[in-house]
């Protein structure tokens, strides 16, 4: 209201106002209104078969309502609702994020047809008719930008807003040129506003009849000829593609934020030199030192450091004897090796669901327990810590193994116990490159059971009866048994000296990771369109993972348009995981006792953040300011009774 009175005093007060001028320029306004009630008239009869045919179309796939009201800045400040052919699903108009998005998902296959041919803008014939627009004159405002008519500005206030002027051929693919940009609200005001606005003044210095002949005119050529513009206009298209061109480019030099990065230190890289002129790079005494260390840390007597997590599972299974007939119980949220150790084993693998913080739920995997149950393979999500109690209590009474899949817990803890130091049969780990320990690739699996470590040490490698180290060192010897049909899973020297290295930080590189979740948290936890995720103790949260979930309901995006409005602001961020039903490949080959309705339910919802040690405090800040904005930007308004008109 107070912007409102503000321009209206002000337009007043303009100097050109007085005198000659004055009932020179009243004259030539009524001329001008004159023609746009003889114009809009005919127009309107002419168009009206068209009119007809496209308030059908939208009634008969759109639904209602036909038209839609949007409150623009009229003559002189005052707010006036100018009609469009609604373009966007039901009830979007309503949600108040502007317009200013070509690829907006709101916009309908028949609305984007409206759109590229402009008949969408044809009821504003009835604006014209009304008195509130002029044939031709600058294109009126969203009225969120009332307060922008400044100084020089306030004159285009005097006109009536147009359906057509010369802004508006210079801006014709308005749309198209702010898809490209990051910050298309803030180009627009910013670089497409000064071009329209010197265009506008163009138009109000040299308005006559002959003026608004040429604006239509020319108008009517640029429907039929996209590309061209008349020769007086093309300075001003160069000036707005070079503006918006350093746009883009100052969107190259964003502050990105990549999804993951390694923290690897100086003395980690000197000691792997060392290994490689050591003369020695395959399993040899630094994989020995990490396994020690490892176990040390963890509280685990045996240690087997592996190629991957995957390898470690592998070998678990095959070193228990779970094999052909038998079955194993998992979550239907995890990474496909959990799915496919199972599977490789000749096992069949069986989902349970999922419960409020993501992982595994007893209570379902207790529903799936049949004779032919042998284990169960808990995934700690995120390096939250599964419910242990309870899954080793089922595998108690049932006599089931338990094999846990820790590659997203290594420095977790579980009631103060280290995982892999309590009491599940085995447990690997994972020191892939995003990992919280990470060797590259690798991994390790620990257990409590010797005959259980020996087994998969021989398994591990192609099922020979001793390492390479004890065959070809000094005092090794040459003779060996293949004694099983194993597999190759060992862990190289080089891989051992970065674990080394890696394991001594572990616990500062994840006290680094918890810090930046609870800044995260702190961040997003009173933002009704975010839910947080599941805290778990203390100290016990491996944070491997930040997985944000969206609020669907309050936002008018999905979680695909989300991702990529965080990649196009150059945050990086990912998804864990797709369920395990939906990838083709177990579509035949997994028997769906229980319908996995929670897991298929969050996954739409679910976003990974970024979440790193390496990660700086403005990196931290950017994620954070970034998952706000586009929150902010998509958030769905509570909806304000605007009357259909139709
Ligand atoms: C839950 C889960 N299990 C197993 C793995 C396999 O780990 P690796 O790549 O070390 O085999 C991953 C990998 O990301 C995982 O996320």
């Amino acid at each position: 209201m107070h912007v409102e009175t503000r321009i209206r005093l002000c337009g007043a007060a303009a100097p050109l106002r007085g005198g000659l001028l004055r009932s020179h320029r009243t004259r030539r306004f009524a001329l001008k209104r004159l023609i746009d009630v003889c114009g809009a008239s005919i127009a309107l009869l002419l168009s009206a078969p068209v009119l007809l045919v496209v308030a059908l179309a939208i009634w008969l796939f759109n639904g209602r309502p036909i038209l839609y009201r949007s409150k623009r800045v009229g003559r002189f400040g005052e707010p006036f609702l100018m009609v469009k052919f609604r373009s966007m699903v039901p009830g979007a108009d309503l949600q108040g994020n502007g317009a200013i998005q070509s690829q907006d998902p709101r916009v309908t296959r028949l609305g984007k047809l409206l759109r590229a041919t402009k008949l969408d803008e044809l009821p504003q014939l009835f604006n014209v008719l009304m008195g509130e627009m002029s044939l031709v004159g600058p294109r009126p405002e969203l009225w969120r930008y009332v307060g922008s008519f400044q100084g020089e500005r306030q004159q285009i206030l005097d006109l009536r807003p147009g359906l057509t002027d010369w802004a508006t051929l210079v801006n014709f693919d308005e749309f198209l040129l702010l898809s490209s940009v990051a910050n298309a609200d803030r180009e627009y005001v910013d670089r497409i506003r000064p071009v329209k606005i010197a265009l506008q003044l163009k138009y109000l210095r040299e308005m006559n009849l002959r003026t608004d002949i040429r604006v239509l005119l020319h108008t009517a050529i640029k429907l039929v000829v996209r590309r061209w513009l008349p020769s007086e206009l093309r300075k001003f298209r160069q000036t707005l593609k070079g503006s918006l061109m350093k746009a883009i480019q100052e969107k190259s030099q964003l502050h990105t934020v990549p999804f993951c990065l390694p923290d690897v230190t100086e003395d980690a890289i000197e000691e792997v030199v060392s290994v490689l002129r050591s003369g020695w790079m395959t399993t040899g005494p630094q994989v020995g030192e990490l396994e020690a260390a490892l176990g040390r840390f963890v509280g685990s007597k045996h240690v087997l450091a592996v190629n991957s997590c995957t390898a470690g599972l592998h070998l678990a299974l095959a070193g228990l004897g779970i094999g052909p007939g038998d079955e194993v119980i998992t979550t239907p949220l995890t990474f496909c090796s959990t799915i496919n150790v199972i599977l490789q084993v000749g096992a069949v693998p069986i989902l349970a669901d999922i419960g409020p913080d993501l992982n595994i739920d007893p209570r379902s995997i207790a529903r799936l327990i049949t004779p032919r149950t042998r284990a169960i393979i808990p995934v700690h999500i995120a390096g939250l810590p599964c419910n242990m109690e309870a899954i080793w209590e089922l595998a108690q009474t049932h006599n089931l193994k338990v094999i846990e899949d820790a590659a997203h817990a290594t420095g977790a803890s579980y009631r103060g116990v280290r995982i892999g130091g309590g009491q599940s049969d085995a447990v690997a780990f994972s020191f892939y490159a995003t990992k919280n320990l990470s060797t590259g690739e690798g991994g390790a699996v620990v257990t409590p059971s010797e005959e259980l470590y020996d087994r998969m040490r021989i398994l591990c490698l192609h099922g020979i009866s001793r390492d390479a180290w004890n065959r070809y060192s000094e005092k090794g010897n040459w003779h060996y048994d293949v004694v099983e049909c194993g597999f190759k899973y060992n862990m190289s020297d080089i891989m051992g000296a970065i674990g080394i290295h890696q394991l001594a930080r572990l616990d500062e590189m994840n006290a680094r990771r918890a810090e930046i979740a609870q800044v995260y948290n702190q961040a997003f936890a009173a933002l009704p369109e975010f839910q947080i995720p599941a805290g778990g103790v203390l100290g016990e949260h491996a944070w491997h993972l930040y997985i944000l979930r969206l609020n669907l309901d309050r936002l008018v995006i999905d979680r695909a348009r989300f991702f990529n409005e965080m990649r196009e602001r150059g945050v990086n961020c990912s998804v864990h995981f797709i369920p395990i039903p939906l990838h083709p490949y177990y579509h035949d080959r997994l028997e769906m006792r229980a319908p996995c309705t929670a897991a298929l339910d969050e996954y739409p919802r679910l976003l990974t953040l970024p979440l790193y040690s390496a990660m700086t405090d403005s990196d931290v800040a950017r994620v954070i300011e970034v998952v706000r904005e586009v929150g902010a930007r998509f958030k769905k308004q509570t909806p304000v009774a605007v009357p259909a008109l139709v």
